[in-house]
């Protein structure tokens, strides 16, 4: 070739980026399919799109110092005879004991104690290491019933009915081998050492009406005191709330697709379920139409990482969020103090997802003795407890610059979209419009 021939700049394909070709050579090499932890990875609309407009001339501020701005939240006031009363509306989601190790379980429940929140079991039942540690404790109810125990439920403070997951709507739990260690196969009474991948439906109940008989008999061994939360992947978010109502829930839980799971297929967290900020409209639509906003409360979960986050999911008509990745963070998941050990895995500070194969470096999702035992609960406890707060903070600052006195005081009013996606998904106006696609304006 002449060499005063301009050359082209070598093009890669949009469709067929590295990740895909990476993937595409992997499956040939193996046959097998990918299976990861955490939530959706690529980019989607999220709470990112909103902003909030603040006070100016026709709202009026609260000052940061003097004015009160509330933040705690009663979850259960429907049915219970004692509802959950939580100082901030930010609780630990469901984790089992199995995908995290006895060490982190404690940690939640030590860092969740002193914010005054909640946090939540997991499949696979209640060790004594949370419930010790965790003053409230919500025991999870789920179609594995892997752990499951009637004596637990009643030493809960309240139950979740796990209908599914933002991960994975409409598909069961997977705890591989290699992290079902002797006390964890004695837990969900199943062999050590071998795959389990748990039911996707509950064996007791095949649609909301059954789901009311099951609710009643869990509040029949209870004695009516725990609140009943249901919680579903984000799915068909107004249908699936409103049936959950319809069930008896007092709590609603939706978790979007960002959501993480401790372990599931690639693609099914990654093309299966809808965006959390698509799912929280339609849920409050639900509570409103059948008159329950409020009265049964809604818990938003799945991407949640900052106090600006918590304060979007709250205006848009949430009474808490839930939270699990950012948890494990906090206690000092994908750490980059860890790079060196991370890269042995393959992997580097950050993109550490392969949380079934039990070799976190952290100590956090690993049943390995040694790993585990890197982790002080104690410490990872207070990192969780200093971060719980900021979030609070985070959210009360916001709060106050819109002129609330509490956090639920938020309203979608409160927000603008920077993109249309968020603007239909949220139901809130374009910024610098009035206009929300598919209802008003100019
Ligand atoms: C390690 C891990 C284990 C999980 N285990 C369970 C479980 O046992 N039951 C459940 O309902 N959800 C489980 N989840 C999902 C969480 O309860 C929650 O829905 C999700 O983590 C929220 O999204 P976020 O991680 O973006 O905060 C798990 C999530 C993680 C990260």
């Amino acid at each position: 070739m002449d060499p005063n021939t301009p050359r082209t700049t070598p093009r890669k394909s949009a469709t067929f980026d590295d990740y895909t070709l990476s993937e595409i050579r992997r499956a040939a090499t193996t046959g097998i399919y990918d299976i990861r932890g955490a939530g959706a990875k690529r980019k989607m609309p999220h709470f990112d799109d909103l902003l909030f407009l603040g006070a100016s001339m026709s709202r009026y501020p609260l000052e940061g110092y003097r004015e009160k701005c509330g933040t705690n939240v009663v979850l259960g006031t429907r049915f219970a005879k004692k509802p959950i009363e939580l100082k901030i509306p930010i609780t630990i989601a469901g984790m089992s004991f199995g995908s995290l190790s006895a060490q982190a379980k404690e940690a939640l429940g030590n860092g969740a104690t002193l914010a005054g929140t909640s946090t939540t079991t997991g499949d696979g039942g209640m060790t004594p290491e949370e419930r010790g540690h965790s003053k409230t404790l919500v025991y999870q109810y789920l179609p594995s019933r892997y752990g499951m125990n009637p004596d637990d439920l009643r030493k809960a403070d309240a139950i979740e009915v796990v209908v599914g997951q933002g991960a994975k709507p409409g598909g069961g739990g997977m705890l591989l081998g290699q992290k079902i260690s002797d006390r964890v196969a004695q837990m969900r009474n199943l062999p050590k050492g071998i795959d389990q991948r748990s039911a996707c439906r509950h064996p007791d109940w095949t649609g909301p009406d059954d789901l009311e008989i099951k609710l009643h008999e869990l509040r029949e061994i209870t004695n009516w005191e725990k609140p009943i939360y249901i919680k579903v992947g984000g799915a068909r978010p107004y249908y699936d709330t409103a049936l959950a109502v319809k069930s008896g829930a007092d709590v609603v839980v939706v978790d979007g697709m960002q959501g993480g799971t401790a372990a599931t297929q690639e693609v099914f967290i990654e093309h299966v379920g809808q965006p959390t900020l698509a799912c929280i409209r339609p849920a409050v639509k639900a509570l409103q139409d059948l008159g329950m906003h409020r009265k049964v409360q809604l818990i938003v979960s799945g991407g949640i990482r900052n106090g600006a986050d918590v304060a979007k999911a709250l205006a848009l008509g949430a009474d808490a969020v839930s939270i699990g990745t950012a948890a494990l963070v906090a206690l000092g998941d994908n750490d980059p103090h860890l790079e060196e050990e991370y890269q042995k895995l393959g992997t580097t500070a950050g993109a550490y997802d392969d949380w079934h194969e039990g070799r976190d470096p952290a100590g956090i999702t690993t049943q390995d003795p040694e790993l585990a035992k890197r982790l002080d609960p104690k410490r990872a406890g207070r990192r969780l407890a200093n971060y719980l707060k900021v979030m609070t903070l985070e959210a009360q600052t916001i709060a106050r610059a819109c002129g609330k006195n509490h956090v639920h005081n938020l309203e979608p009013e409160d927000l603008v979209a920077l993109t249309v996606e968020a603007a239909a998904m949220a139901q809130v106006p374009l910024a610098g419009t009035n206009w929300i696609p598919g209802k008003s304006g100019y």
